[in-house]
């Protein structure tokens, strides 16, 4: 095995929306650099077909069932994470709901339900794996934010938008907070990236005019973004907190 695939040997992650999309590749990307994963899902079938995936070479992970909005719900996660794989060094708060719906035409139960589950459970959290870093002086949590974030939307509702640009908000306050205890809390803003939520929410011909307009003249992987969080999580970013990082073929730059 090469060197860089060992950078996560005895680390111990959370994965949230880890069953399928971004969460499920950022979960194989993390097992293949060493690391032992919870994979967290609102849907448990979907969460045990990625720990399966994960499990294929070596038993490195576990499934769980996780609603992010529900303070019980992570309590018992950590609990179950301590128990069969040890203490937790990474979040990665990675679930994540999108709707196109237009302004004027959002329900306040569908505003309220995309802060929820984009920004109060990344936060919610954060609370619940803190308390474990701080005593051991470590840790990473990588908060999937999106282009949204960083500017505006260009299939999600202003909802979307602003629960990203929160998430950025909340990355940074948190990694002030934290950083003299050995924490750092980043941010990754993906544009265009291939997966169920971008398939379900975009024609074919919206899609390739998408694509036609990107510098880089294709949509990104769910891979890329998960290469991105390893790198992240390792030794070699241990200087880089409260940052932004775009991943979107230059569709968008600032
Ligand atoms: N795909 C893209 O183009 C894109 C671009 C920018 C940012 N993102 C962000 O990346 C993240 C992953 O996106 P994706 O495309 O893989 O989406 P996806 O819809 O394919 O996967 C999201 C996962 O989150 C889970 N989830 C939803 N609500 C949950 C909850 N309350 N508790 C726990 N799990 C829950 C879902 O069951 C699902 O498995 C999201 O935060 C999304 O906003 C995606």
């Amino acid at each position: 095995m090469r060197e860089e695939q060992n950078i996560l040997v005895g680390r111990v992650a959370i994965v949230t929306g880890a069953g399928r999309g971004i969460g499920r590749a950022i979960s194989e990307k993390l097992v293949e650099s060493g690391a032992r994963v919870v994979a967290s899902d609102i849907n448990l079938a979907n969460a045990e077909e990625t720990a399966q995936i994960l499990n294929v070479h070596r038993q490195t992970s576990i499934a769980c069932r996780v609603d992010v909005t529900s303070v019980e719900s992570l309590e018992s996660m950590i609990a179950e994470a301590e128990e069969k794989l040890g203490h937790v060094d990474i979040l990665v708060n990675n679930a994540g709901i999108m709707f196109r719906t237009r302004v004027l035409d959002i329900s306040a139960e569908e505003w309220e339900k995309t802060l929820q589950v984009n920004i109060t459970g990344p936060f919610l959290c954060t609370q619940a794996v803190l308390p474990g870093m701080k005593e051991r002086k470590f840790g990473r949590i990588i908060n999937i934010s999106s282009s949204a974030g960083r500017s505006v939307s260009t299939l999600g509702g202003a909802h979307y938008t602003a629960s990203k640009a929160g998430l950025l908000g909340l990355t940074r306050a948190v990694a002030k907070e934290v950083a003299s205890f050995g924490i750092t809390v980043n941010a990754i803003c993906p544009g265009l990236i291939d997966t169920e939520m971008a398939r379900k929410t975009t024609s074919e011909k919206e899609l390739q005019d998408f694509l036609d307009s990107f510098p880089i003249r294709r949509i990104g992987t769910p891979e890329e973004v998960g290469d991105l969080v390893v790198f992240l999580c390792s030794d070699k970013a241990s200087y880089i907190t409260g940052a932004s990082l775009d991943i979107n073929g230059g569709d968008l730059m600032i």
